[in-house]
């Protein structure tokens, strides 16, 4: 059987099936596939704007920063910018783009566990909000940038919590981890940070991993960092102005994972800052979350159309114009984060409930270039089209474009019956090579 609870889970007001076809925000995916050909990224902002109002609604208490490495496509990037939330960024590379996309410095906080004096200087110079410090040493280097450029800057201290809450798929918490400071160390890196003049401690910050979709593990988790929270307003003597939870919110990648019950999360965490307010020098701390996935993974959808179709030692395979070097997360070789198969369909044979097991691959020259073994689909042929769902973060993103040298995918809106580009194919010799077009080596060669 097809995995069709799982797709039909998914199935909304934006994405839809009719006459036997995955329809995008009212435009059918075959016709999305001609206009822009394959393979293609097509999102739909109307899926972004209503998780994030969802999410809104069940965590009222916080301001949202989107992660901007989850999607950092401009256009994308820009819908949760007009929506009014902020931006997760974690390289200057990341800030520079965040600066163009339009968001002021103000509602920009900094994470990463390498940046370098220049990336910090640029964050001191723009003021943005605050620069998550992940070690010692970073405190110093920054300190001494911010007196450089006669600056106080604004710092939350990037905890790596002890203790262990399990169940989400990566646990980093109470382990040694390049992020962060170790929680034993919040005192005396908190002492540290008070005597550098140039460096304003304004609060905390935890990322501790992705992906929880028990919303009771999730609790816990937040609940400890509402405990980190007030032992360090307790250190200092004062109020925090903020607190950072992070992320931790996740999606159901296939059949066997539930979605996380977010409005649940909500009710229970919203009584959790009640009491935390009222008790533990959190009176007036601004509460922010920082996620990507649950805001923007499932408004995309990878489209690629089927080049091959094949039999090995009774194998059957089919053969993708896309793959691991377009959406590496989705071929599993992303970590263990997000490891098990994408929710896939046969997006121009969606009514089609006759399923046979296949092995879909991409393109490359390699076998861990592969969507999935043994996916239950309809009898798939030559120029169909195969949609990889959940892929509005970290798809095009994580992925080494450059691999094999195929073009890149363009990426596209669909809303309300209409779509337009908002990333352009490259080809091949204008981004591996730039404007030399004849490589040196080759010359060189020729030449010899
Ligand atoms: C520091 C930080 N914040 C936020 C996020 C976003 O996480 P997610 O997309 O799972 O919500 C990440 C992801 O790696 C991260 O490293």
């Amino acid at each position: 059987m097809v995995e069709i609870d799982h797709i039909s889970r998914l199935l909304n007001d934006h994405l839809k099936v009719g006459e036997n076809q995955l329809i995008l925000d009212g435009t059918p995916s075959t016709e999305l596939a001609e206009r822009y050909s394959t393979p293609v990224y097509v999102y739909c902002p109307a899926i972004f704007r209503e998780r994030l109002k969802l999410l809104r609604q069940a965590l009222p208490d916080f301001e949202v920063y989107f992660s901007f490495k989850a999607n950092p496509t401009p256009a994308v990037i820009r819908v949760f910018l007009e929506e009014g939330c902020g931006l997760e960024i974690g390289s200057g590379g990341e800030l520079i783009a965040a600066l163009r996309c339009g968001c002021p410095a103000s509602k920009i906080v900094f994470s990463g566990p390498a940046k370098s004096d220049m990336d910090l200087e640029a964050a001191v110079k723009c003021g943005v909000k605050e620069i998550h410090v992940e070690s010692i040493n970073e405190i110093y280097r920054l300190g001494e940038v911010a007196a450089k450029n006669k600056s106080k800057a604004n710092v939350a201290i990037r905890v790596n919590p002890s203790g262990v809450v399990s169940g989400g798929r990566v646990i980093l918490e109470g382990k040694p981890t390049p992020f962060g400071v170790d929680e034993e160390v919040l005192e005396e890196t908190a002492r540290k940070i008070e005597k550098i003049e140039s460096l304003n401690l304004n609060g905390l910050h935890v990322y501790v991993a992705a992906q929880f979709l028990d919303h009771s593990i999730l609790l816990s988790l937040y609940e400890h960092i509402l405990e980190i929270a007030a032992n360090l307003a307790l250190i200092i003597g004062r109020d925090l102005d903020t607190v950072n939870f992070g992320s931790g919110l996740g999606i159901p990648y296939n059949s066997t994972q539930n979605a996380l019950d977010i409005k649940e999360f909500g009710r229970l965490m919203s009584s959790k800052v009640q009491e935390a307010r009222k008790s533990a020098g959190l009176g007036a701390t601004q509460l922010l979350i920082e996620p990507g996935r649950i805001l923007a993974g499932e408004g995309g959808i990878y489209l690629t159309r089927v080049v091959d179709c094949k039999v090995s030692r009774g194998e059957r395979f089919v053969v993708l114009d896309g793959g691991l070097n377009h959406h590496l997360a989705a071929t599993g070789n992303l970590g263990q984060v997000i490891k098990r198969n994408y929710p896939i369909a046969v997006a121009n044979r969606m009514d089609c409930e006759e399923a046979v097991p296949v092995n879909l691959v991409g393109p490359l020259c390699t076998p861990l270039d592969t969507f999935g073994r043994n996916v239950m689909l309809p009898p798939v042929e030559v120029g169909d089209l195969i949609a990889v769902f959940q892929s509005g973060a970290y798809g095009r993103s994580t992925s080494p474009l450059g691999f094999l040298s195929n073009p890149t995918p363009p990426e596209v809106f669909a809303e309300g019956g209409k779509t337009w580009i908002i990333r352009e194919r490259l080809g091949s010799e204008s981004f591996l090579w730039g404007t030399d077009l004849e490589p040196t080596g080759l010359r060189g060669a020729a030449k010899g």
